[in-house]
């Protein structure tokens, strides 16, 4: 059967497991300059229909050090953008390439293409998931804290593809995820109600330094992700209260902070905690890479 990864509830916690202490290796071998080669011979096709810096070139750089090639398809640059139907893509690329990383707007769009593809698709980034993101920040975690179990993590500001993402890792692996969003920018009604009917320790209110005190991660992310850019203005008023800057961070003196990027210093978060000491963030763009790569091998190779 062709395994998928379109959300983080595609993947079972020993599976989850599996692919950390798996990249844990590629990044101490890549460190040595001894990257294996199990894509050799293997081509994944990359549709983005939004832009990235991170995941397209964690991506293809993985993809290349893995001994494997790309091919980049820009916003706009195949037949899906004049309506041919994304069954038809599915087929015709499953023909030609050995996976697919997507990038675009609507979550169906992801789930089609899987639906209809011999081969497996990574969802990179849809308006309701993030998965490559939030599993490689789980690394990110490990080789801060080691171990997972009782951490508490924070989510502060948009109830968006990230934070998505986020509740579904809670429902996984034994962390509580205090999440602090204005009344109408929750995140995912069904994804939090499926959280908390399983029983996993989601925690959904309105106040940064509830969501924060005590916590050994605090996130944030942009208050308008892509395709919300007419919503930017608006946005910036109501989100004022929930950025990350040193007085919020004084209810989380030991925590990490993190940003999956690009960051707007000044909005979210403030130059001062994402450019500071508690701050993560490069580590943790770096791990997309080495997260990816355990994942390529593991879906591919
Ligand atoms: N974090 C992330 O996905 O970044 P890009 O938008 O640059 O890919
Ligand atoms: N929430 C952001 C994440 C960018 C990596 C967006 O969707 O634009």
């Amino acid at each position: 059967m062709t395994r998928h990864l379109l959300t983080i509830l595609d993947l079972s916690r020993e599976e989850i497991e599996h692919l950390l202490a798996r990249a844990r290796e590629l990044k101490a071998l890549h460190h040595r300059g001894q990257n294996p080669t199990p894509l050799t011979g293997k081509t994944v096709a990359m549709i983005f229909d939004k832009p990235s810096t991170r995941t397209r070139v964690s991506f293809e750089a993985g993809i290349a050090q893995l001994g494997g090639s790309s091919i980049y398809l820009a916003p706009g640059q195949t037949q899906m953008s004049r309506n041919e139907p994304v069954a038809d893509t599915a087929r015709v690329l499953s023909r030609y390439v050995d996976g697919v990383v997507v990038r675009t707007f609507a979550q169906e769009t992801v789930a089609e293409l899987a639906r209809h593809s011999t081969i497996p698709v990574i969802n990179g980034l849809t308006d309701t998931h993030h998965p490559c993101q939030v599993l490689s920040d789980l690394m990110t975690m490990e080789e801060r804290f080691g171990d997972l179990t009782g951490l508490k993590v924070a989510w502060v500001g948009d109830g968006n593809n990230m934070a998505n993402s986020w509740i579904t890792a809670a429902m996984h692996l034994d962390f509580a995820l205090h999440l602090a969003c204005p009344p109408g920018y929750e995140p995912d009604a069904a994804i939090v109600a499926q959280a908390q009917a399983q029983g996993a320790r989601v925690y959904l209110g309105q106040d940064p330094i509830a969501a924060v005190a005590g916590a050994q991660v605090v996130n944030t992310d942009v208050w308008a992700s892509m395709g919300q850019e007419e919503e930017a203005a608006a946005r910036l008023e109501v989100f004022k209260p929930y950025q990350v800057n040193s007085q919020l961070m004084k209810n989380a003196p030991e925590a990490i902070v993190l940003h999956c990027l690009p960051a707007h210093r000044g909005e979210e978060i403030t130059a001062e905690i994402l450019d500071g000491p508690q701050s993560a963030v490069w580590d943790q763009a770096e791990n997309r890479l080495h997260f990816q790569k355990a994942l390529l091998e593991w879906l591919l190779g």
